[in-house]
């Protein structure tokens, strides 16, 4: 998941990539920030792809710095948004191992940090730290890996989608397979993806000088997962974790 990944999805962005504002019917996210907006201050939305954030943002703050490593992603939310006269959009790759970034008052990164690579992960954290002025507030959204287990525990037990029929193609992609999960990667349409547990999650805020005053769970449909649930499947439904943590 590299910036060449990102940026040959763009163009296909709203059918390959998975909404989290449309689906997130609860509203916790938007709940957390309005919570967090204010008109005298700035945010930063860290991966903001094709802006879908912008709207929101951009009426609830004084200034969006709006961040993405795509190119193609930035022209097409500035596009798509002439009307937000008070939105920056700066190409940066928040993996980089230097970083030049204006601090803001607040920071959205919903599902963005996503790579494989721990390296370029543990410069992402780092890069949120250096993103936000002390006392500012993180809205952090990321896949979660005890979602996607209990997931793979109904898919296999009920045989949903044709689970036992999948098979694995190679002994080597069957020792990649397992050497990710250790480490909470797992596929997301053939892509290996980093998915959080919760408790990881709070260890790495607080390595980076946050403090996590709230995690909670965005549930979604089981339709997300599965195209043909079993209709009995009701609650816990799958869920990403949802972080709000102060910088210290
Ligand atoms: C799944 S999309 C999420 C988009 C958006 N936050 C939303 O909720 O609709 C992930 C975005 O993160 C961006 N991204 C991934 N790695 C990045 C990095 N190292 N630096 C900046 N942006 C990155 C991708 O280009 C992509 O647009």
């Amino acid at each position: 998941m590299d910036r060449k990944y990102w940026e040959t999805i763009a163009p296909n962005y709203e059918e390959e990539i998975f909404d989290v504002l449309r689906n997130d019917t609860s509203g916790l996210i938007v709940s957390a920030i309005e919570q967090a907006a204010s008109r005298e201050k700035s945010v930063i939305d860290i991966g903001c792809a094709v802006g879908k954030w912008i709207p929101l943002l951009a009426s609830s703050f004084k200034h969006v710095i709006a961040v993405d490593i795509s190119a193609t992603n930035l022209q097409i939310a500035k596009e798509k948004y002439p009307q937000f006269t008070n939105v920056d959009y700066v190409r940066s790759d928040m993996s980089a191992d230097e970083l030049s970034v204006t601090p803001c008052d607040v920071a959205i990164c919903i599902n963005a940090i996503l790579t494989d690579s721990l390296k370029k992960r543990i410069n992402f954290f780092q890069s949120l730290s250096i993103s936000i002025n002390k006392e500012g507030i993180l809205i952090l959204v990321v896949p979660s890996l005890e979602s996607k287990l209990y997931t793979n525990i109904i898919a296999n037990r009920w045989n949903v989608d044709g689970d036992h029929d999948e098979k694995i193609e190679s002994s080597k992609k069957a020792f990649e397979l397992a050497n990710n999960i250790k480490q909470g990667v797992t596929d997301i349409d053939n892509v290996p993806t980093k998915h959080y547990l919760k408790e990881e999650l709070q260890l790495l805020l607080s390595l980076e000088g946050f403090t996590v005053e709230r995690v909670e769970k965005i549930n979604y449909t089981w339709k997300t997962e599965f195209n043909n649930p079993p209709k009995w499947l009701q609650e816990p439904y799958p869920w990403d974790w949802m972080c709000v943590a102060k910088k210290g």
